[in-house]
């Protein structure tokens, strides 16, 4: 349909030469909680934004302002902890595209999303708004759903940059991390959905990176951000995560959410007045929120609409790609459509948990448990009775209920018991204490599994729980994680067969919270976070401590099986510009049609710095007919093989061995191989105080220093091998060495010219 009633774009250059100093600085503050400020004398619109990301969360303008329970009914899709283990991103793509459908009939121009933290400790309360513990699984799923709104016409606004990786004091917090590990583990999701899918906004953390509050840190929203990265939208504050605005416009901070109610404004303008900003600064900014117009204006006409039956739709076959199935001893799922009775178990089987607490909690348009769903869909062929066996919130069994539902579940042939973590167990704002399931459910479960072993669990929870208390208990177990609004139909399907369980885990599940990798440092004390376990987050750990796990990242069950065979693998190296084509056939060997999600993790054994055992780097999901055999490419690029070397101040491959692991979990390797790839020799930039060794070993410095030696008795071989570990310049200074330390720079200068580490 053609839009005729969308105003024509702002002349964004002329707007600028018109506006006030006052103006402008009042485009660079919220109007209110959810708008930008409009310049009405200019033209200038509003834009409005509002928080989901999983749905739309529009509150009324008569909501209370921090009524987290009042908004419009929107789609509530499985938030990102559910939608992360489909690894589809096809699936992802659609589910944005909807959710931009629903912006533009609400009129809203940005989603407050997607979040692309990392799951640093599975107690942080907001995991259940990020994708993985896995920056290239958070970084492609991310661009997914950003592609996905933005092909609507509807902004997004990636969240929360960076390292806002708890919500323990995540207003002041300061995480302390080393650049390699920014690099290479907290930023890598962020950058590739810059680079790939080109967000319209981005919006800052709250916290503070090496003492330094995001919203006012140049290194984070231009050096890295604009400059490295190339991002070309705007950048807003979280709400209230302002500290000093003027240092904000300086830093890249372009807009203030919410309304500062007039107090950054009057700052901007001050700072201006006294020459401490620049007005060039505020005008950067000021354009970038006229351009964030510009783009919102086409998608805004009055009379849109969205069909509310076709997302509930999708949002069901996105929660049925969403649960994982950890565990199916003895095939006892799928259960069959005939057959004696089935105790369903559990209030959470009526009173569904299906997305979590804080600034992304939608209302749905409508609501599906699962009892009723198996009922219908078992209705005339099994009886299905229900018994709620705990009150979700309740820290103390309930005699009654456990008797009953232990009644239920000796009179029938096969148990579903529903367990899960209580909506007050995470939220936004605060971390968990522990991991664990809420005791009267565990007790209960113990209770059934005597009463009945055939017990199939399915949990419902936004992060990892501890399974070593109980999980052996369980003869199957689908890890349902928070299913959206679709859920109860989508886990019936699943449980029956008439979907078969695709979801591999996007986060580990660890034995027990002592196993964790942030044991001791999260979250953190005196107002600092130390990011001690450093690269080692996640499977990273887990691997490289060779720590059991209840269930590894990548895993998940199918009711088929599948094979893996003729792994080959197409190299083009040209030096720093690599990229490698892993292919490999994959047959579904089951007797059902089912889907197989292949992943590729890459090794570097013989690299000169410490590296991950194994790293995910590419993965694709595959749909196969019983008997069927495909043909699968997975392409992996430079970053695939690279590090962030430290004095280099860049990625870095270096040429050597590096081992192709494909995979149906990170720990069930179907197929290996290596692969040479000549990359470079990395030379840090000699200067004077770094060690000899480092002189000495150069290649160009090394040979030239030994003729400058050559003959002298007392600075011979053996002498210089004794000095490697001493700063060289300190060696210049002793008595009667033949470099004076003056010619130091300059020979360092005549090394490093002739390498491209001058660069
Ligand atoms: C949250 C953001 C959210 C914003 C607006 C903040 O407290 O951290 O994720 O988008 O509020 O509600």
């Amino acid at each position: 349909m053609t839009d005729t009633t969308a105003p024509g774009p702002l002349d964004v250059p002329r707007l600028l030469s018109q506006l006030t100093l006052e103006e402008k600085a009042a485009l660079l503050d919220g109007a209110d909680r959810w708008h930008t400020e409009p310049i009405e004398r200019l033209g200038v619109p509003a834009v409005m934004m509002a928080d989901g990301p999983h749905g739309l969360r529009k509150q009324s303008p008569e909501a209370a302002l921090n009524d987290l329970h009042e908004s419009y009914p929107a789609t509530c899709f499985p938030p990102a902890v559910s939608l992360a283990s489909t690894w589809d991103p096809a699936l992802v793509h659609r589910v944005g595209a909807a959710l931009g459908d629903e912006c533009r009939a609400a009129g809203v121009s940005i989603l407050l999303g997607p979040g692309v933290n990392m799951k640093r400790s599975p107690l942080c309360g907001r995991n259940f708004e990020y994708y993985s513990e896995d920056p290239f699984l958070a970084g492609e799923l991310g661009s997914a759903f950003v592609g996905g709104v933005q092909s609507r016409g509807i902004g997004t606004s990636l969240k929360h940059f960076a390292a806002n990786n708890q919500e323990t004091q995540r207003r002041h917090v300061s995480a302390e991390i080393d650049e390699r590990t920014l690099r290479e583990i907290y930023l890598p999701a962020f950058e590739r959905v810059v680079t790939q899918a080109d967000p319209w906004t981005l919006m800052c953390s709250y916290n503070r990176i090496n003492g330094v509050y995001s919203a006012e840190n140049p290194w984070l929203l231009t050096r890295v951000l604009r400059d490295e990265w190339g991002f070309r939208g705007l950048v807003m504050s979280d709400w209230d995560a302002v500290n000093v605005r003027e240092h904000g416009v300086a830093a890249g901070l372009d807009l203030e959410m919410p309304s500062s109610h007039g107090v950054g404004t009057a700052r901007i303008v001050q700072a201006v007045r006294d020459g401490a900003l620049s007005e060039e600064a505020v005008d950067l900014c000021a354009r970038r929120v006229l351009e964030l117009a510009n783009r919102s204006l086409p998608a805004l006409a009055p009379g849109q609409t969205f069909d509310a039956d076709a997302h509930h739709a999708l949002a069901r076959e996105a929660a049925t790609r969403s649960a994982v199935l950890l565990k199916n001893a003895g095939d006892l799922l799928p259960l069959s459509a005939s057959g004696g009775t089935v105790a369903v178990i559990g209030e959470l089987a009526r009173t569904p948990r299906y997305q979590g607490a804080g600034s992304s909690q939608v209302v749905p348009t409508r609501l599906d448990d699962a009892l009723t769903a198996l009922q219908g869909a078992l209705a005339g062929s099994r009886a299905v009775t229900f018994a709620p066996g705990y009150v979700v919130e309740a820290e103390a069994p309930d005699p009654a209920l456990v008797a009953e539902a232990v009644q239920h579940a000796r009179a029938a042939d096969v148990v579903v018991l529903f367990l899960g973590l209580p909506p007050s167990y995470e939220s936004e704002g605060y971390d968990r204490p522990h991991m664990h399931l809420p005791g009267p459910q565990v007790a209960l479960l113990e209770a059934v599994a005597e009463a009945n072993a055939d017990v199939v669990v399915v949990l419902a929870n936004g992060s990892a729980v501890a399974m070593d208390p109980w999980h052996h208990r369980a003869r199957a177990l689908l890890e349902g994680w928070l299913l959206g609004q679709a859920g109860g139909g989508a886990v019936a399907d699943l449980l029956l067969g008439s979907a078969n369980p695709s979801g591999r885990l996007a986060e580990t599940l660890p034995l027990a919270y002592a196993h964790t990798p942030t044991i001791g440092t999260f979250p953190g004390e005196h107002g600092q976070v130390r990011y001690g376990e450093g690269l080692l987050i996640g499977y990273r750990w887990y691997d490289a401590h060779r720590i059991d796990v209840a269930y590894p990242f990548g895993h998940g069950l199918s009711y088929t099986t599948f094979g893996y065979s003729d792994l080959q693998t197409e190299a083009r190296d040209a030096g720093r510009e690599v990229s490698v084509q892993v292919s490999l056939t994959v047959t579904n060997t089951g007797q059902r049609a089912g889907r197989e999600v292949v992943q590729v993790y890459v090794t570097d054994p013989e690299c000169s710095v410490f590296r991950p055992e194994a790293e995910l780097k590419g993965f694709a999901a595959v749909d196969l007919e019983p008997g069927q055999s495909v043909r699968v490419t997975i392409a992996l690029d430079e970053r695939a093989f690279s590090y962030w070397h430290v004095g280099l101040a860049r990625w870095v491959i270096e040429g050597g061995t590096f081992g192709i692991r494909v995979c149906s979990s990170s720990r069930d390797t179907r197929l290996a191989t290596d692969l040479e790839l000549a990359g470079e020799d990395p030379l840090q930039p000699l200067s004077p105080e770094l060690p000899t060794a480092m002189w000495l070993d150069h290649p160009i410095a090394g040979p030239r220093i030994r003729e400058l030696l050559e003959g002298d008795p007392e600075y011979d071989d053996y002498r210089m091998d004794r000095l490697r570990e001493n700063p060289f310049d300190r060696v210049a200074r002793m008595r009667g060495f033949p470099i004076p330390e003056a010619e130091l720079p300059a020979l360092a200068a005549q090394a490093n010219a002739s390498t491209d580490a001058g660069a």
